[in-house]
């Protein structure tokens, strides 16, 4: 059996474990609560509230206008919020190991998915497919959005199950959009071998990274475009800007074909500032920038990712990855030795190479109330109707103690059946 002073031990042995004092967590320790929703919303990087009082009292308050040019100081940088958003797609290109300049940050990844879908569709335009695959369970906003972009274009998107995937992967699919890791079951795709399929196969490989971006090391090798958050493992704060990466093959036959994205933008416009009627789009990757960067949240999203680069001085994406995976398993065991007798089953797979940074269990009446008692207990993990439980695990700031005492606080939850209380089955809008 794993003692709570077992988890206490691996901590002290964590190489991670400076790292969660880059965090914010002192209200959440004094009321002893244990965050495991990282997967939803990152925790406040405690450099993020002095960042955000500088920009706001000094660069918007003091600089006004001016800021959009002047250096920021001590930064060496050319200029100021003008080119932000390239800065910190600068660092996001290091934790999805791409180069820098094929990779913006702008605007939602809703949003920034419907720009990646068309460039998609016109590249496959000509070639006598319609098809965009993607997965039944796929994030909702991925199955809108391919829908909306295939009807406007006279392509259709087709759904299949998980287990069909491999299998639908043929010449007459021309657009293949998948996540990396699903939001609910915490699934992990095999990003190469689906990649290489897709590639071999002649249709377009999207891949949306949300659920990984920060949590594990990607690899995009081959791969067309992806799409990722910044509010979730990057820790960029609620709703923070999103980032789109494209290879640099297509890169270059936009810039060739003057491809334009339909949200075309006087900011991602070749010359913004010479004010033309006529758009003209930018060279390379900007062409993907919409309108005026949201400068508060990215400077919040720039603290949140140097949270994530501060682990390269302790193994990085890859002791973060190792990291994730004990979190996650020592979770599956405590839960499945402890509450095996509840009618939790896990949905997340066991083996550690097909899972993300989450675990989900499902719970076939009740998974809402037993949540919504153990957020009362101070465990926070959030629910996905009609029944999943999930909970995340985010290597930056979560310990090995406190997967126990998460685990300890749901037996008692589950135990002395406190989510039968009705105030627990009341939904709140956001569940
Ligand atoms: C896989 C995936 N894609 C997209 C989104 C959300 O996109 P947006 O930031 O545009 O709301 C989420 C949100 O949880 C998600 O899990």
């Amino acid at each position: 059996v794993i003692t709570r002073a077992d988890c206490l031990d691996r901590d002290r042995g964590d190489r991670l474990a400076p790292l969660r004092e880059l965090f914010d967590l002192e209200a959440v320790d004094r009321e002893g609560l244990i965050y495991l929703d990282g997967n939803s919303l990152g925790v406040l990087p405690r450099k993020t509230t002095e960042r955000l009082r500088q920009v706001i009292s000094e660069e918007w308050g003091a600089g006004l206008i001016r800021s959009w040019n002047t250096p920021r100081p001590g930064s060496g940088q050319a200029a100021g919020w003008i080119t932000l958003s390239q800065t910190i797609a600068g660092k996001i290109a290091r934790l999805i190991n791409v180069n820098a300049r094929e990779v913006v940050v702008a605007d939602s990844t809703s949003i920034n998915l419907f720009k990646v879908l068309n460039a998609a569709i016109a590249i496959q335009q000509d070639t006598g497919r319609t098809r965009i695959v993607s997965e039944r369970t796929n994030f909702p906003t991925d199955l809108y959005i391919a829908d909306s972009a295939a009807k406007a274009h006279g392509f259709e998107l087709v759904l299949v199950d998980d287990r069909e995937l491999a299998a639908s992967i043929d010449n007459s699919v021309a657009i293949l959009l998948l996540t990396h890791v699903n939001y609910r079951t915490g699934r992990r795709h095999s990003m190469g071998e689906l990649t290489h399929a897709a590639r071999a196969a002649g249709a377009i490989m999207v891949w949306d990274l949300c659920h990984s971006a920060g949590a594990m090391p990607v690899d995009l090798a081959g791969a067309d475009f992806a799409v990722g958050c910044g509010y979730k493992y990057l820790n960029g704060g609620p709703g923070a800007p999103a980032f789109v990466w494209v290879h640099p093959r297509h890169l270059a036959r936009m810039d060739r074909d003057r491809w334009r994205q339909p949200l075309s933008g006087w900011l991602g416009h070749a010359a913004p500032f010479a004010f033309t009627p006529e758009y003209e789009p930018a060279a390379g990757i900007d062409r993907f920038i919409c309108g005026t960067p949201p400068v508060l949240s990215l400077s919040a999203l720039e603290c949140g990712v140097d949270t994530v680069l501060a682990a390269d001085a302790h193994g990085g994406l890859n002791a973060i990855r190792e990291k994730s995976i004990a979190l996650t398993d020592l979770f599956i065991e405590l839960v499945e030795s402890r509450c095996g007798d509840q009618e939790l089953s896990l949905v997340t797979p066991r083996q550690a190479e097909q899972r993300g940074s989450q675990v989900s269990f499902v719970h076939p009446t009740s998974g809402y109330p037993i949540m919504q008692a153990l957020i009362a207990r101070g465990v926070i993990g959030d629910f996905r109707a009609p029944d999943i439980l999930r909970f995340g695990f985010t290597p930056l700031y979560t310990r090995f103690v406190d997967v126990w005492d998460a685990v300890d606080r749901l037996t008692q939850v589950l135990g002395q059946g406190e989510w039968r209380d009705p105030k627990f089955s009341e939904r709140a809008a956001v569940t």
